[in-house]
């Protein structure tokens, strides 16, 4: 791809993965990915970020379509992870910039990756302001948004926000803008990467939109790091609208079920479940850990108010991919969930217990007991397995209304 200028003489200067399928090594990007970075010329020619060091190369030559390497007075580093700044030293061994702009924590990333002696590193403050000619750069701290080390680059003039991870998107689609894009296929991307990176700091990202606002800073342009860049005011509305809404996490009424299962009775109880939901016209998807990677499932939780799993019980305790499955989202810290369980047992019984410990320990509302069966699923079985559904069902449909 050719450099794109997205103002004038402010290009996007980042590469497409569009065969990078494993994200960071946990999650799912089955669209690829972008590393965003780009380049401001002015009387101090500015490089925002870099890419993933297997870009290097790409990311420079699309540099030196715009203007020779030396010729990059400054480098901000808005995120030191590997996949935007992984190209950094080989680019400050290239540019040799006047200087290195990071926050404070920054720096403490910075020399955990590379060896920074003789590199000209410059911590900013929070609400910080540069020059570089022309055009202003006002720098906002975004601790732990997701990392210690986050921070915008908004450019004062251009009322245009660089926003590191943050609106970010897995899709490596040869098109550069939001509105270049299908709107139900970008917001899906936008849910998937929130519901696998942001959500455990969503109490951040309202603080930060207030911040912003506090700020003033109005962006009408809203370039992230990965995937699309929000160009048309009413895009840039609409991702600052879409993630104060998946910070706040309201009830949504669509519910998901997931399970895994060796012998399939746990796999008939949670059809039975979905059918309790279904009754109460409460919209439910049922996924297999067998055939459903955790990030999927926990991108479906972006657009459910409710969440019940099945295992059976194994060796005392729940299947791995289950317990897998709850470590994970846990760790993803959703709120506002009601949610249940359910399984089948053979002897000791203890699955639903630790499942519904899980489910405890991140606040899930358990409305029902969990439903437990001895091997095969009888009549009574799968009545209260309905039941378990319905009565979510039942109780989300009122949450919703609240
Ligand atoms: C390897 C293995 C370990 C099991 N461990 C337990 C156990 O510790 N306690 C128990 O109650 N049942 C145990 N069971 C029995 C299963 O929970 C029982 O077969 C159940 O019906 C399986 O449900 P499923 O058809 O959904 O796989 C075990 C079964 C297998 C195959
Ligand atoms: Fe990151
Ligand atoms: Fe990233």
């Amino acid at each position: 791809m050719l450099p794109v200028e997205l103002k004038k003489d402010i290009f996007w200067v980042g590469v497409e993965d569009f065969g990078r399928r494993d994200f960071h090594g946990y999650s799912l990007a089955p669209r690829g990915t972008t590393y965003n970075a780009y380049l401001l010329k002015d009387r101090k020619n500015v490089l925002f970020d870099t890419v993933d060091a297997q870009a290097a190369a790409a990311m420079l030559e699309r540099l030196e379509q715009v203007l020779p390497a030396s010729k990059v007075d400054y480098i901000v580093a808005n995120h030191l992870e590997p996949d935007h700044a992984g190209a950094l030293a080989y680019m400050v061994e290239r540019c040799r910039p006047e200087k290195v702009f990071c926050s404070a924590a920054g720096l403490k990333s910075m020399a955990g990756h590379f060896d920074i002696s003789g590199w000209p590193v410059q911590t900013v403050q929070n609400g910080e302001t540069i020059s570089a000619g022309l055009r202003n750069i006002r720098f906002v701290e975004t601790r732990m948004l997701h990392w210690p080390d986050s921070m915008f680059s908004y450019i004062l003039e251009e009322k245009l926000l660089i926003s590191g991870d943050a609106f970010g998107q897995n899709l490596a689609s040869g098109c550069r803008y939001a509105d270049e894009t299908d709107r139900a296929l970008l917001v899906q991307a936008i849910e998937e990467y929130y519901y696998n990176i942001v959500l455990p700091f969503s109490s951040q990202v309202l603080k930060t939109l207030d911040l912003a606002a506090e700020l003033k800073l109005e962006p009408e342009i809203i370039a992230p790091d990965h995937g699309l860049i929000f160009r048309r005011p009413e895009d840039a509305a609409f991702i600052l609208d879409k993630y104060r809404e998946l910070a706040l996490q309201r009830p949504r009424k669509k519910a998901l079920v997931f399970y895994d299962t060796m012998w399939r009775s746990t796999e008939r109880l949670a059809g039975t479940a979905a059918e309790g939901l279904d009754k109460c016209r409460v919209p439910c998807r049922v996924m297999s850990l067998k055939n459903h990677h955790h990030s999927e499932v926990m991108t479906e939780l972006a657009g459910c108010g409710a969440v019940i799993v099945g295992s059976p019980t194994h060796n005392n305790g729940v299947l791995p991919q289950v317990s897998a499955m709850l470590t994970y989202m846990k760790g993803l810290r959703p709120l506002n969930r009601l949610g249940g369980t359910f399984g089948s047992y053979g002897w000791s019984g203890e699955a639903q217990k630790h499942i519904a410990e899980a489910l405890e320990a991140m606040k899930v509302e358990q409305p029902v007991s969990p439903v437990k069966c001895l091997f095969k699923p009888k009549t009574g079985d799968l009545a209260a397995a309905f039941a378990l559904g319905e009565q979510i069902g039942a109780a989300l449909t009122a949450r919703c209304r609240e």
